[in-house]
């Protein structure tokens, strides 16, 4: 849903973040600090490092809430041919490919999706980390 996506412009990047649709994974942190960091305001800084690194690390976060739109004519993501998912101990199921989402009366497209296995979610069928509970 639109209301909980941020958008962060930069020279050659823009990135956007849904915070619904973050599990916590911790790949953009981990993997590119000086980009995504809790501590700063605002947490993303879309000028922190060359955008194809921004955009590696952004296609590795497996829920889909954060994506990008390249600027400076570099390749745009690309989805997987192949519809793949994967599920983890906790039941949430990872999916990656051209993805068409119904949530309500919303349809989302997306490349990565966490989703809900647990049945716990307030936010199916995305999972929101209910299943910690
Ligand atoms: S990689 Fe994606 S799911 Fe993980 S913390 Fe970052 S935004 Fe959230
Ligand atoms: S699997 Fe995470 S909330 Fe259900």
């Amino acid at each position: 849903m639109t209301t909980n996506i941020k958008k962060y412009t930069g020279k050659h990047i823009d990135v956007s973040f849904n915070r619904k649709r973050c599990i916590h994974a911790a790949k953009c942190v981990r993997g590119l600090p000086k980009v995504f960091n809790l501590k700063n305001k605002p947490w993303i800084d879309t000028d922190g490092d060359i955008a194809d690194k921004i955009a590696e690390v952004i296609e590795k976060c497996p829920s889909g809430a954060l994506e990008y739109i390249r600027k400076d004519g570099g390749e745009q993501e690309i989805p997987s041919k192949k519809t793949t998912i994967e599920e983890n101990a906790n039941g949430t199921l990872f999916i990656r490919g051209d993805l068409s989402i119904n949530q309500g009366e919303d349809n989302i497209k997306s490349n990565r999706a966490s989703l809900c296995g647990c049945g716990l979610s307030k936010n199916k069928p995305f999972c929101d980390n209910s299943h910690q509970k």
